[in-house]
C-alpha cells in the first residue's frame, strides 16, 4: 500500500467513529494542521523524483480534496443536528390549553349602533355626534316646541338647573340643529347617542338610545325617506322582504309626520320580523318643518328633506330576542358573556352585519 492509501484508509477508520463536532475538528487538524499528514505529504513533493512527481501531485490532491469534502459534510450534518436540537427544544405547543381568563365582549346597544352606522354608510350617510347635556334652546326651541307646548311634557324631561334653561337631552333631535348651525346643505347625517327621559318600565329606562336620521337637499321628498327606511329595515333584520307602513303623527319638527310600524308575526315563541299580521311600532319621522329650517338659516323654499327618530335598544331587543330592557345598564358579566358580541367581529356590509 502507498503513503496515500494508508494515509486514506486510516483517515476512513477515525471519520466513521466520530460522534462530535471537536472530534471533527481534531480529526481536521491531523490531517490538515500545520504539521498534518495530508500537510506532510506536499511538503515532502520536492523530494520526490521527477518522474513519478507530477503523478504524485495528482493523486494528492485529488485525496485533498476527497477528505476536505467528507470533512465539510460531516460538519453540516452535525450543524443540522444541533438546530434541530435547539428546535425541539424551542418548540411552541399550540395544543396547550388557553389560560382562564375573561374575554371582553361588544354590548348588544354598542354592536347595533355599528351595524346601523355601518348600513347607512354605504347610502351616503355620515355620523354625526352632540352632547349629552344639552340646552332647552336645541333640544325644543329651535326644534319648533315653544314652551308651554304640550309635547315638552310627553318627553319627561330631566332638567339640571331651576330655571329649566339646561338639561339630558330627551331625543337626538337637538343634534340636527347643531349640525345645521355649523355646517351648510345639503346635510346627510345619522346620530346614534344616549337619550334621557324620566320613565322606568320593563321596556323603558330612564337612559335609552336613539338614532336620529337626517336628509337635506335640493328636492328631497317623502318617496325618498321611505325608500331610506326600506332599505334600512330589510339590511338590519337581514331579511329579503318587510311589510311596512305609515301612520299619520305628529311632531312639532315635521310636518308632515308620521310613525312607522313594521308587520310580524310569532313563531314557536320567537318573533319573526317583516311578515305576519301583527304591526310593530319602530320610528317617528317626517319632513323637517320650514320652521326648523328657519332656525337655522337654511332656506325652506331651496332645500327640504326628512328627519327619522327610532330607539336603538328597541332595535337590538327585537333583533337578538332580548325581552327586558333593563338587563342592557345593569352590567351582568353572565348576560353579557350570553348576548354580547366578538370584539373582532365588526359588522361591515360585505363581510356582514351579525354573522
Ligand atoms: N325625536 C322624536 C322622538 O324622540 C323622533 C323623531 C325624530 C320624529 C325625527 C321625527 C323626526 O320621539
Amino acid at each position: 500500500m502507498s503513503d496515500l492509501d494508508n494515509i486514506n484508509s486510516s483517515f476512513k477508520q477515525k471519520f466513521n467513529s466520530i460522534k462530535s463536532k471537536d472530534e471533527l475538528q481534531n480529526l481536521k487538524t491531523e490531517f490538515f494542521g500545520k504539521s498534518g499528514k495530508i500537510t506532510n505529504e506536499f511538503k515532502s513533493l520536492g523530494s520526490v523524483e521527477a518522474d513519478k512527481r507530477k503523478e504524485f501531485a495528482s493523486s494528492l490532491n485529488k485525496l485533498k480534496d476527497s477528505l476536505t469534502s467528507q470533512l465539510e459534510k460531516k460538519y453540516l450534518e452535525f450543524e443540522t443536528l444541533e438546530v434541530n436540537e435547539k428546535l425541539k427544544d424551542e418548540k411552541l405547543d399550540v395544543t396547550l390549553p388557553t389560560r382562564s381568563f375573561q374575554s371582553g365582549k361588544i354590548h348588544p346597544v354598542s354592536q347595533v349602533i355599528d351595524e346601523i352606522s355601518s348600513i347607512f354608510s354605504e347610502i351616503g350617510f355620515s355620523v354625526a355626534e352632540g352632547p349629552d347635556v344639552e340646552t332647552e334652546y336645541n333640544n325644543f326651541t329651535a326644534l319648533n316646541t315653544p314652551e308651554n307646548h304640550p309635547a315638552r311634557d310627553m318627553h319627561d324631561t330631566f332638567y339640571l338647573e331651576e330655571n329649566k334653561k339646561i338639561l339630558l337631552r330627551t331625543h337626538t333631535s337637538p343634534v340636527q340643529i347643531r349640525t345645521m348651525l355649523n355646517e351648510k346643505p345639503p346635510f346627510k347625517i345619522i346620530v346614534p347617542g344616549r337619550t334621557y327621559r324620566c320613565d322606568s318600565d320593563q321596556t323603558h329606562a330612564p337612559m335609552f338610545h336613539q338614532l336620529e336620521g337626517l336628509h337635506i337637499d335640493k328636492n328631497i321628498t317623502m318617496s325618498h325617506l321611505k325608500g331610506c327606511l326600506d332599505y334600512f329595515i330589510k339590511e338590519f333584520f337581514e331579511v329579503k322582504n318587510i311589510k311596512m307602513r305609515f301612520r299619520p303623527s305628529h311632531f312639532p319638527f315635521t310636518e308632515p309626520s308620521a310613525e312607522v310600524d313594521i308587520g310580524y308575526r310569532i313563531e314557536n315563541g320567537r318573533i319573526v320580523i317583516g311578515e305576519g299580521d301583527k304591526w310593530l311600532e319602530i320610528l317617528g319621522c317626517g319632513m323637517v318643518h320650514p320652521n326648523v329650517l328657519r332656525n337655522v338659516k337654511v332656506d325652506p323654499e331651496k332645500y327640504q328633506g326628512f328627519a327619522f327618530g327610532m330607539g336603538i335598544d328597541r332595535l337590538a331587543m327585537l333583533k337578538y330576542g332580548i325581552n327586558d330592557l333593563r338587563a342592557f345598564f345593569e352590567n351582568d358579566y353572565r348576560w353579557l358573556t350570553h348576548f354580547g358580541f366578538d370584539p373582532l367581529d365588526v359588522p361591515t356590509n360585505y363581510r356582514g352585519l351579525s354573522k
